[in-house]
């Protein structure tokens, strides 16, 4: 029947399909390649890249289907509105290159073993992960680095003057250190210490590390992020995680991050947060949040809070200042607040 359920699910797999052609159009080029052409004729682009003829082809038709790319009537391929810079260049406000990765990696190893794991209740950890995957999963992270760094940091009182000056920075949980890098490029008489458990993300943290500037001060270290010191950061980055670790152990997570942090101390926590009613549900960003969800659920082992819940665990955990929201959606909160 047309409009259907056959048409609903073609139409689902047009948007889950687009994100592997934009993968595999930054993985091996051809998304670069446009970008240094553009405008191009469809035939010499297909001659500029030296892969076969027809793939390429149907990769330029796909990521046109996707609203990616523009074909004019002449043949001359270009980018649409605003996603050259969305896809090559990593100080836009758009830019996006690592996200289509990141899914697509999951879904290559993570989809295969999901009934498996819905069936059994147990859950996979990104420990659990090849080194290649997990590089594409956390390359994400730089983007909410670059974020922080340039549009949350200005509006923090006096937060721009302490990392001028030289404070220490704790990134508890800090993947492959994506955030902390722009960071402390940005803010280099500042310390800035990342730590996570997945051994694969710090391998890739110092890696990275070893090519941006030496002047840096920045460390990583393999470690459980409850165990963390007293009273040592001046800025704590939780970006990510809190939805990760188990309901059980939110609180003690964050009372550790409130100890650990020196009186005025800042908290900046970047999660996902659940609505609070089924009506919430019913937005776009929210839909947006339950696809992530259910792509995370066998690989994390809890859902993720909820605004509310998240507040009373921030509060419970000491943290009686009013928190912050700087940039936060319905279905993400992105916030600061001062111990
Ligand atoms: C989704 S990643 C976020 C990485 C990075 N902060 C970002 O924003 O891209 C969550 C990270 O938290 C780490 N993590 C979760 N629970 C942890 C724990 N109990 N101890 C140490 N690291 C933990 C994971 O290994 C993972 O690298």
């Amino acid at each position: 029947m047309a409009g259907g359920p056959v048409t609903q699910v073609r139409n689902m797999l047009t948007g889950f399909n687009a994100v592997f052609a934009l993968d595999v159009g930054i993985d091996t080029g051809l998304v670069d390649n446009l970008a240094a052409q553009e405008p191009v004729s469809l035939e010499r682009f297909v001659n500029s890249t030296e892969m076969h003829p027809r793939h390429v082809g149907a990769w330029l038709r796909a990521v046109q289907a996707a609203g990616v790319v523009e074909v004019d009537k002449d043949g001359m391929a270009r980018f649409s509105p605003g996603w050259r810079d969305a896809l090559t260049n990593p100080d836009s406000p758009d830019y996006v290159r690592t996200l289509p990765g990141c899914y697509a990696a999951v879904a290559g190893v993570a989809y295969p073993r999901f009934a498996g794991l819905f069936k059994s209740q147990e859950t996979m950890d990104w420990r659990d992960f090849p080194k290649d995957v997990i590089k594409k999963v956390y390359a994400d992270g730089a983007r909410f680095g670059r974020e922080f760094a340039d549009e949350v940091v200005p509006v923090i009182p006096g937060l721009k003057a302490r990392l001028e000056s030289g404070i220490m920075v704790y990134d508890v949980g800090c993947g492959d250190g994506g955030f902390l890098f722009r960071f402390a490029e940005k803010y280099p008489r500042s310390n800035c210490l990342g730590i996570d458990c997945c051994q694969a993300a710090i391998d890739l943290a110092n890696e990275g590390k070893s090519k941006i500037g030496r002047q840096t001060k920045i460390q990583f270290t393999t470690q459980m992020i409850h165990e963390l010191p007293e009273a040592q950061a001046d800025l704590i980055v939780l970006s990510e995680v809190l939805h990760e670790v188990g309901a059980d152990k939110r609180g003690d997570l964050l009372q550790a991050i409130y100890r650990t942090l020196k009186p005025g101390g800042v908290l900046f926590v970047v999660d996902p947060v659940l609505p609070d009613s089924h009506e919430g549900y019913l937005t776009r960003s929210a839909q947006h949040l339950a696809m992530m969800v259910f792509s995370e659920a066998p690989l994390v082992p809890d859902a993720p809070l909820t605004r509310k819940d998240f507040f009373a665990l921030l509060k419970a955990a000491g943290f009686d200042q009013s928190l912050n929201e700087v940039g936060s959606s319905d279905s993400y909160l992105t916030a600061w607040v001062v111990k």
